[in-house]
């Protein structure tokens, strides 16, 4: 074993979701081991315990899972179970941890952000509940990484990762374990999967896209089970620079698929996932279903899938996420929690059976099966409805806003802001928030405004400045929060929402829907101004 000695490196606080910088960060001498030193440092069940670990397959991937294995080694876990080629999906890693009542597990990602040598690198530390991090963990991993003097390591040669099998290091056990089986025998386990294969038989067409990112093997995997077309699959091969892109499931990034779903005769069912798998997006022909409206068609469909035919407890949203699902609830007579964006926050409703399912507007969705959200689950969950309700996604989502109405909702990301302009911009609204009620703006007047803050109703922990939000009487409003997983600058999210009840037009443009939102938002901050941009970066 050796000891080495080290010095802290300033900003190793994980974000929304674990610790996220640029290659060339990450692959500064000490860099990684540090922050894996400070997790075992703040972790004692590790010692001795069992690691699930691997990740999305992004550049520097293969080098830092042989680097966590010395170190795993060195500080005396037990065993460390590796996906094959050092692959595992998020969504896999969490399965994994709660299959094999695991320590905890490691995930290497920087989820939808750029891979490659120039692109982003990420690490993620999952609970032994198999979800992220609760915050009083990673504010203790944070701290440690600020006093670290040295970290554990063994003199040792790589593990071949190219072969499922076991072997040691020192007295560490070692597992290289096929990456998707365990995932797939679970779908198999929630839904009916004959049911869905009917569906292809009968000549559904699939587009799925996996952007060349980790979902591409499990999506092969699945998708040959189902008897779907091989050429459903686009994109499938896992790539370290994700192929160039950004594998973020958006109308952006994902345009090769908005493209043939929009083209004449496109396929009847479209979706993508991103860089570690636990993102979606659903689109039927001509139609994209924003992911605010996705979770609230699956909890209102979700008795037609077999895991969840006996109904659901309760649902959860993220803040900003569209109050759609929050109408479903109501009419479930089920409660619906308001959590800070980032999934952790969901980990301790999941935990005590207060949830079932749960989401949040950028393109996560999945339920108590794992604590993680699940890009490939939430597919499923569509195909299952479609293929139990015998409709297409459009008729699925026009039934549902004819039933509930529909939430017209858009987020505009401001990236790579200037950091101190951003943060001017939250000053300048959080200094009127408390004069903003009843003054109007265009048709609007404001009903409240505040600093969402969120108590936990399991361990009354509680979260502060989790984002700005102005809430209208018509119902409508507007969020604005930072980013807490972008790399360049700052990047402002403004979240926008505006309901039409089921008796109004609900088949407007998007935009033109919400320019009166829009328009208030800048008037009332004048952001625009102060970061210096007339448009947004991405509209999703
Ligand atoms: C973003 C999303 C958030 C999600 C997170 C991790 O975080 O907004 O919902 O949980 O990525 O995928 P943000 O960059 O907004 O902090
Ligand atoms: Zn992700």
């Amino acid at each position: 074993m050796k000891k080495i000695s080290t010095t802290p490196f300033q900003g190793q606080k994980p974000g929304t979701s674990g610790l996220r910088k640029t290659v060339s960060i990450f692959t500064q001498a000490h860099y990684l081991e540090n922050f894996v030193q400070a997790i075992f440092d703040s972790v004692p069940a590790l010692k001795d315990g069992v690691i699930i670990l691997g990740g999305d397959g992004r550049y520097y991937n293969d080098i830092a899972i042989q680097t966590i294995l010395r170190m795993a080694a060195a500080n005396g876990a037990a065993r460390v179970m590796v996906g094959k080629n050092g692959i595992l999906s998020t969504p896999a890693i969490s399965a994994l941890i709660r299959k094999h009542k695991a320590a905890g597990g490691i995930i290497l990602s920087a989820s939808h952000n750029p891979g490659g040598i120039n692109g982003d690198f990420g690490i993620k530390f999952n609970s032994a509940n198999g979800g992220p991090a609760a915050e009083i963990i990673t504010d203790k991993i944070y701290a440690r990484t600020q006093n670290i003097t040295q970290y554990f390591s063994l003199d040792t040669l790589p593990i071949d990762l190219t072969k499922c099998g076991f072997s040691n290091m020192s007295s560490m056990d070692i597992e290289i374990i096929d990456s998707t089986a365990h995932y797939s025998e679970m779908m198999e386990g929630l839904f009916d999967f004959d049911a869905i294969s009917g569906l292809f038989n009968a000549g559904l067409s699939l587009c799925f896209d996996a952007m060349h990112a980790v979902t591409g093997p499990y999506a092969l995997d699945i998708f040959a089970r189902l008897g779907a077309s091989k050429d459903s699959l686009i994109n499938a091969v896992p790539l370290p620079d994700f192929g160039g892109g950004h594998p973020d499931p958006n109308p952006v990034y994902a345009a090769e698929l908005f493209t043939r779903m929009f083209a004449p005769n496109g396929p009847d069912f479209g979706a993508a996932s991103d860089g570690d798998g636990d993102r979606n997006i659903v689109l039927g022909r001509d139609i994209y279903v924003s992911p605010s409206d996705s979770i609230a068609v699956l909890a209102a469909n979700a008795h037609l899938v077999p895991a969840y035919k006996d109904g659901l407890k309760g649902l959860a949203r993220s803040m900003p996420t569209s109050r759609a699902l929050d109408k479903v609830a109501e009419k479930l007579a089920i409660p619906c929690y308001e959590t800070p964006t980032g999934w952790k926050f969901f980990g301790n409703l999941l935990d005590a059976g207060r949830i079932t399912l749960c989401g949040e507007e950028s393109a996560g969705a999945s339920s108590n099966h794992i604590r993680e959200k699940d890009g490939l689950w939430a597919v499923l969950m569509w195909l299952n409805i479609m293929a139990a309700r015998e409709q297409s996604v459009s008729r699925i989502l026009q039934d549902h806003w004819q039933t509930y109405g529909r939430h017209y909702y858009s987020r505009h990301d401001y990236e790579a802001v200037e950091t101190q302009k951003a943060k001017t911009v939250m000053q300048k609204l959080e200094s009127l928030l408390p004069a903003l009620p009843e003054q109007i703006f265009g048709t609007e007047t404001v009903l409240s405004a505040d600093n969402f803050a969120y108590t936990d109703p399991i361990d009354k922990s509680v979260s502060k400045n989790q984002g700005l939000r102005v809430i209208f009487k018509s119902g409508s409003r507007f969020v604005m929060r930072l980013s807490g997983t972008g790399t360049v600058g700052a990047t402002l999210r403004l979240y926008l929402e505006r309901y039409e009840p089921a008796s109004g037009d609900l088949s407007q443009d998007v935009q033109a829907a919400l320019s009166g939102i829009i328009s208030a938002a800048d008037e009332i901050t004048g952001f625009k101004t102060i970061i210096e941009r007339s448009a947004p970066s991405t509209i999703s």
